[in-house]
């Protein structure tokens, strides 16, 4: 194919009013062909927009040709003269203008797509995926990558001026595994031994705040060989920053200030701050999760104190270890039938619920799974508790493990919500979550584990219990919550050495471990920690609850899959034997 001396003039979706009676060249793919016979059109398409091609009885008739040959996604190069259009599309920014081809060049030919590149969205998402570079030429990928950029695009200006430095930290690091699952990266030239790739920066921002850099930002790739779901990723990117001689409330002003400001940007959005702040505590009696959609009410109430010694079992033998708590859907008696009661019992099963007990209370009569176990007097305590109306839906699980019915009832109130559209989808709603534990029993490690890291610092007033009863303390860790998704978290730091010591003893590493693993860091303590703290964003959820997209995934060029693997280039993939024998490794099979 000859080379193309053409030069693009502008954009497709660029050309104007303006410029009619003007030469202009333009370039891209062909969305559409239509032809009339004599009359031939093609809209042309790149990341800005849609031009229409014109040709008709005035046209060279080998250019005729040639666009008669024009079939979707190839891709062309179109000399010719702005003019208005007859039938004019208000649909499309340049709908009232169309370029009558003088010259054409085809600059690629292109098989037949396997699906259409239309914002309509119908093709599978596995095909979608395999095909990735073409699912990228919708319009609507095009507008979501291009707003991702924006948004670190504002980050960066943001941090910037607000005296941050980007500082970028290695991604072959020492494996620390006190989070989810590394991954592991072999080393050639030290046999048997592994990099890691980073799961955060967290480590080496804060070494970057002991070496005097005072506020520290990096947009970070971070890496978590853990299961996937809708908004997790094995690889995701992070906002991360760390501030020197801070407090939580410093942290959590800077960050709303830079939440206010992207919202402003990119969406025109006002934001009122300071946003809600509730306890760890408080979220989980009232929502029965750390990160609670407040965009609806369907709040817990706790009935365990009246209902301790009531006959009815599955609530007393509850009641001694666990707890009986209720939500109650106010007008849900009417919208909730009984085989969707059934339903949502089996949803709360999936919770490890054992039941989900009810009562309707309709206009002259109620229906109840329980209260025929009850007496007057414990039924008038829940209505009381419950604020029970006519025309509302009592719901309650009781479990001898807290935890059970935190979960269950927590993913029930978000259920009902979406079920019966409880809320406003244009809402954002932020809310701080802080205190959190300093530490949670891990079943699947038998051990107490870091609730957000083990560099996280106690709170002040529970200090003293970090040495006899450390899983009593709570600490100086924060998340940001917006709709019911963690969008960031954070925490004051520990920067003591003594303290870390301690808590890496609260953790179960003995001294040796400790070393081994953050004899770094301890060392580093020694030479002049300042206080200091900070938090790190999931971007992709940012993005994805910004631009309302239902996964992670929609707002990655090039996601992966459930399994973790890439449906493009096949990766994970073998690699050739001598590529093993140099890294001494042996496959072995199961
Ligand atoms: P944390 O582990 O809470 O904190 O991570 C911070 C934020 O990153 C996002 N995130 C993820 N996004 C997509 N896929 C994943 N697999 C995934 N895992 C986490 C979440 C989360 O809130 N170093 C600390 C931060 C700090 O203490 O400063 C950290 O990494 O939105
Ligand atoms: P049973 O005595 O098991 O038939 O239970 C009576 C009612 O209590 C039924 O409506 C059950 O769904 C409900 N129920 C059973 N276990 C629980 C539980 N753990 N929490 C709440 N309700 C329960």
């Amino acid at each position: 194919m000859e080379t193309c001396k053409l030069k693009r003039t502008n954009y497709c979706g660029r050309f104007c009013e303006d410029e009619i009676g003007q030469e202009v060249v333009a370039m891209g793919w062909v969305s559409k062909q239509r032809n009339l016979g004599n009359l031939i059109f093609i809209d042309l398409r790149d990341r800005t927009g849609i031009i229409q091609l014109a040709f008709d009885d005035q046209t060279a008739q080998e250019i005729f040709d040639l666009a008669s040959e024009c079939r979707a996604e190839f891709v062309l190069a179109a000399k010719g003269v702005i003019r208005e259009r007859s039938n004019k599309n208000p649909e499309i920014k340049t709908g009232s203008i169309e370029i009558f081809v003088s010259d054409l060049k085809i600059l690629a030919r292109s098989c037949v797509p396997p699906f259409e590149i239309s914002d309509k969205d119908n093709a599978h998402i596995d095909l979608r995926l395999k095909y990735r570079y073409l699912d990228l030429r919708r319009s609507e990928m095009q507008k979501t990558i291009w707003l991702r950029h924006k948004i670190v695009k504002a980050a960066r200006d943001y941090f910037d001026e607000n005296e941050f430095i980007e500082i970028e930290t290695p991604m072959l690091v020492k494996s620390t595994p006190e989070g989810a699952r590394d991954y592991l990266v072999p080393s050639r030239i030290h046999k048997g031994k592994f990099y890691a790739l980073p799961q955060s920066p967290q480590l080496y921002k804060q070494l970057l705040m002991l070496a005097g850099y005072d506020r520290y930002f990096q947009v970070a790739r971070c890496f978590r060989d853990e299961d996937l779901r809708a908004d997790r990723q094995p690889e995701f990117t992070q906002i991360d920053l760390e501030m020197s001689f801070v407090d939580q409330e410093d942290v959590i002003k800077i960050n709303e200030g830079f939440i206010k400001t992207i919202f402003k940007k990119i969406l025109n959005i006002d934001l009122k701050t300071p946003f809600l702040k509730i306890s760890y505590d408080q979220a989980m009696n009232r929502f029965g999760s750390d990160k609670p959609d407040i965009r609806f009410k369907l709040e817990l109430v706790d009935l365990t104190k009246g209902l301790q010694s009531t006959n009815f079992k599955v609530f007393s033998s509850a009641a001694k270890t666990g707890s009986i708590r209720a939500i109650n859907f106010q007008g849900g008696a009417q919208l909730v039938s009984r085989k969707e009661i059934d339903k949502l019992t089996e949803f709360v099963k999936t919770y490890k619920a054992k039941g989900l007990a009810y009562t309707k209370i309709l206009p002259d009569s109620r229906s109840s799974s329980y209260e025929k176990f009850l007496t007057q007097d414990e039924i008038s305590f829940i209505d009381k508790s419950v604020d029970a109306q006519i025309g509302d839906l009592i719901l309650i699980v009781a479990d001898s493990k807290n935890s059970v019915v935190f979960d269950s009832l927590g993913a029930l109130r978000s259920k009902l919500a979406s079920q019966y559209n409880l809320y406003n989808q244009e809402e954002f709603a932020f809310l701080w979550v802080t205190d959190f534990p300093l530490l949670e029993y891990s079943d699947e490690q038998k051990r107490y584990v870091a609730k957000h890291h083990p560099f996280t610092a106690v709170l002040d007033s529970d200090m003293e219990k970090l040495q006899e009863t450390p899983w009593e303390c709570r600490s100086k860790a924060y998340d940001l919550v917006l709709n019911g998704c963690e969008i960031g978290g954070g925490s004051i730091r520990i920067n003591n050495r003594k303290l870390q010591e301690r808590m890496f003893q609260a953790l179960g590493l003995g001294e040796k471990e400790a070393s081994e693993k953050f004899g770094f860091l301890l060392e580093a303590f020694k030479y002049g920690a300042p206080p200091h703290g900070g938090m790190a964003y999931g971007l992709d959820r940012l993005v994805m609850l910004m631009l309302q997209k239902d996964s992670i995934r929609d707002v990655i060029a090039f996601p992966k899959v459930q399994s973790a693997g890439e449906l493009m280039t096949r990766c994970p993939s073998e690699v050739e034997k001598k590529q093993l024998d140099e890294l001494k490794i042996e496959f072995i099979e199961d």
